[in-house]
């Protein structure tokens, strides 16, 4: 699409905007399995979408100003605190997302610990947004591997690995990647052991695990445990940009709060990284959370548990397919043997109108296949099935995607730190992904794609892909003022 100048009509803007959406993704419907979450339930979905209009204008800025946002956050506060047992005295803050709440709780941490060179402990399933955090704020990122049977972090080998640099040890409930909560009290132990702080990332599982049975422990019940994070644009089924983080104590949240007088203006004073936030999300969050209520989201979570469940006993029944660890909450990883890949079985299912996240190997771990389950999901499970079962069988016809032995072997030799945009665009022609302008031209199948990266080390993935973001955001043909 290129850019406009002159104004359009209503029906035109809309129009564009129809047209756009028909490129992505349905973010309803069920058959989406990440990125997006749906309730199924057409009326909470219509009362955030009333909230978030309401408010879109409002500024979270400052709280005597707009004190309606601040009833709204202390309220929604106090519910996730409810859930994840939060003891009295407890504070938190609603951030813009989970990456928003674990930067936060990591810099808490730094400042609390006041090392010259800190560091934190976190297994290999660790979400990458504590990578983010490492580096956006020059904290060592320790990894331990998970225990290769369970996929459960290793509390012991974590202990290990705590010393006088470590501000923050990290546990998952569950982790993204495979859907397995971690062993909560011993590592909380371990960081309480050394006097630091233990966060517990329910970013995925936080809404979720409050309703389901025999759940180990993993809440702030847990002693040790001294901060927590859960999203609610995930499993509270609320539009995208709310995240809550709850310390144990206001005390501990106090590492994280900024201001600053030095400057003519108004005081800056915020509890998160953004300054002005906008009162829709945070109003679209309270409106759905309150409508959906905690009995609607035990209903949800019931659901999508099911769902998860009878997709996972019907997975190990598929040859060629197989679960990587049996799931402690509402997501799945598949994993493939040597009769075809995951990549290809991702296609297949896009091909039936189903998006499943292909997951590239990491260490000792296999590429496999990740499924974010939506309670609306739960009366397609059927159809879901036969599709992963007819993906699968199409899969292992054509056999595992191989590398052009020559394109392997130039890859081999890139250094990532040295790869420039020449360098780039002539691993994109050699590769077939440059168009005839030498611009990217990603397939519409990426089997072959991820197989490439796939034999990749992290650091080679992370400078392709940086590529391929830098490539995919550049202004619109014509520019700002191109025609219409
Ligand atoms: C366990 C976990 N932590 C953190 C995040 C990051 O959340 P966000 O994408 O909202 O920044 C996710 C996202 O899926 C997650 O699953």
């Amino acid at each position: 699409m290129t850019a406009v100048t002159s104004a359009l009509t209503t029906d035109e803007v809309l129009a564009h905007l129809r047209a756009l959406q028909g490129l992505d993704l349905p973010a309803h419907g069920g058959r989406t399995l990440a990125y997006v979450y749906d309730s199924g339930l057409a009326d909470a979905d219509a009362v955030g979408l009333e909230a978030l209009a309401m408010f879109a204008g409002s500024n979270g800025l400052d709280p005597t100003a707009f004190p309606s946002l601040l009833a709204m956050e202390n309220d929604l506060v106090a519910l996730a605190g409810g859930l994840l047992d939060a003891p009295a005295g407890f504070a938190g803050s609603v951030t813009s997302g989970g990456t928003e709440s674990i930067l936060l709780a990591v810099l808490a941490a730094r400042k609390a610990g006041d090392h010259p060179s800190p560091s934190m402990v976190l297994p290999t399933s660790a979400h990458a947004a504590f990578h983010k955090a490492a580096a956006y704020l020059g904290v060592r990122a320790v990894v331990v591997d998970v225990d290769p049977d369970t996929l459960r972090a290793d509390p012991v080998a974590m202990a290990a690995a705590i010393d006088d640099s470590t501000v923050l040890v990290v546990a998952s409930a569950p982790s993204y990647a495979h859907g397995v909560i971690d062993p909560v009290p011993e590592i909380a132990a371990a960081a309480a052991a050394h006097g630091i702080r233990c966060h517990v990332d329910a970013c995925i599982g936080g809404w979720v695990l409050p309703h389901l049975d025999d759940v180990p422990p993993w809440t702030f019940a847990v002693d040790g445990v001294s901060s927590m994070s859960v999203d609610l644009h995930k499993y509270a089924y609320t539009p995208k940009g709310v995240s809550v983080l709850l310390h144990r104590t206001a005390a501990l949240r106090s590492t994280h709060l900024f201001a600053s007088a030095n400057w003519p203006g108004y005081t800056m004073l915020n509890a998160t990284m953004q300054s002005t936030r906008s009162g829709g999300p945070l109003a679209a969050a309270w409106a759905v959370t309150h409508r959906i209520g905690l009995e609607g989201y035990a209903d949800l979570a019931r659901q999508a548990r099911e769902a998860t469940l009878a997709t996972a006993d019907a997975a190990d029944g598929i040859p060629g397919l197989r679960v990587l660890a049996p799931p402690d909450s509402t997501l799945l990883a598949l994993a493939t043997d040597d009769s075809c890949d995951a990549f290809t079985v991702a296609d297949e299912m896009l091909e039936r109108g189903w998006y499943v996240q292909p997951q590239l190997s990491f260490r000792d771990l296999p590429p496999t296949l990740h499924l974010t389950f939506s309670a609306a999901t739960s009366p397609s499970v059927a159809e879901l099935v036969e599709a992963l079962s007819d993906a699968v069988a199409t899969a292992r016809a054509v056999g595992p995607v191989s590398v052009d032995p020559g394109l392997a072997a130039l890859m081999g030799g890139i250094d990532p730190a040295t790869l420039d945009d020449a360098g780039f665009s002539g691993l994109l022609a050699a590769a077939g992904l440059a168009g005839a302008d030498g611009s990217l031209a990603l397939p519409t199948r990426m089997a072959a794609v991820n197989t490439l990266l796939d034999a990749c080390p992290p650091a080679l993935r992370e400078a392709l892909l940086l590529g391929v973001l830098d490539r995919l955001s550049r202004p619109s043909d014509g520019g700002p003022n191109g025609g219409s």
